[in-house]
């Protein structure tokens, strides 16, 4: 019975919310668009040409994004466990990124050329215990930071969603060691109450 409630509740708060209304508007499939297309707006991650995986990648906000930034030539590679209806220019590849097969897969694609950006929306699915949650997202962090650093440029970008809690200040201070420059990025379509925020890294060290 409460669970029935709290999906109404979500439901009503999914229909009201304005990233979403301007989603179904604007032809994106998910309000996630608009903090990509923010932070694109800032820190120019993408542009003609480049090679960029996608990681939890459904349902394609983001990928549509990233093609249109691309202006629909370079690569777009990506990645979900569920299914993702296809987007022109991007080739999707359906699994589990934690296991070695799907890592080879995504690399078998890249045909041994380096990647200008890994980006990362990930996120568990949520137990609703917030320590089993937090560590299952810091796994997915780590896991995506250790495929990075095997198939971006030396030049490239690593953009990804971290759970702000119990690993968060480590995996940080991580990158701004593997990594030139390192920024926290909150974007306004990013729910406020949410302990989601977002790292961009670029340019490798080591
Ligand atoms: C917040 S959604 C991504 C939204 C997407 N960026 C967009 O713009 O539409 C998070 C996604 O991460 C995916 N995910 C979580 N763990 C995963 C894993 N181990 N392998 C592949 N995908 C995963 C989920 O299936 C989910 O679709």
């Amino acid at each position: 019975m409460k669970k029935k409630r709290k999906s109404r509740q979500w439901l009503q708060q999914h229909t009201q919310d304005p990233w979403v209304k301007k989603a179904q508007q604007e032809g994106f499939r998910s309000r996630a668009s608009y903090k990509l297309l923010e932070i694109q707006r800032q820190e120019s991650l993408f542009c003609s040409g480049d090679r960029v995986i996608d990681l939890g990648a459904a349902p394609g906000g983001w990928s549509q994004v990233v093609v249109r930034c691309l202006r629909y030539s370079g690569q777009v590679l990506a990645l979900d466990m569920l299914p993702m209806n296809p987007i022109n220019g991007v080739e999707f590849l359906q699994g589990d990124f934690k296991t070695s097969k799907m890592q080879e897969r995504l690399t078998n694609h890249l045909r041994g050329l380096a990647v200008n950006a890994v980006i990362s929306d990930m996120a568990p699915n949520l137990s609703g215990i917030r320590a089993v949650d937090q560590a299952r997202s810091m796994a997915l962090c780590e896991t995506a930071l250790t495929f990075a650093r095997r198939v971006l440029a030396q030049r490239g970008v690593f953009l990804i969603k971290v759970f702000q809690g119990e690993g968060f200040d480590e995996f940080y201070q991580r990158l701004k060691v593997l990594f030139k420059t390192v920024k926290v990025k909150k974007p306004r379509a990013s729910k406020s109450n949410s302990y989601e925020t977002y790292l961009l890294a670029r340019q490798l060290l080591q």
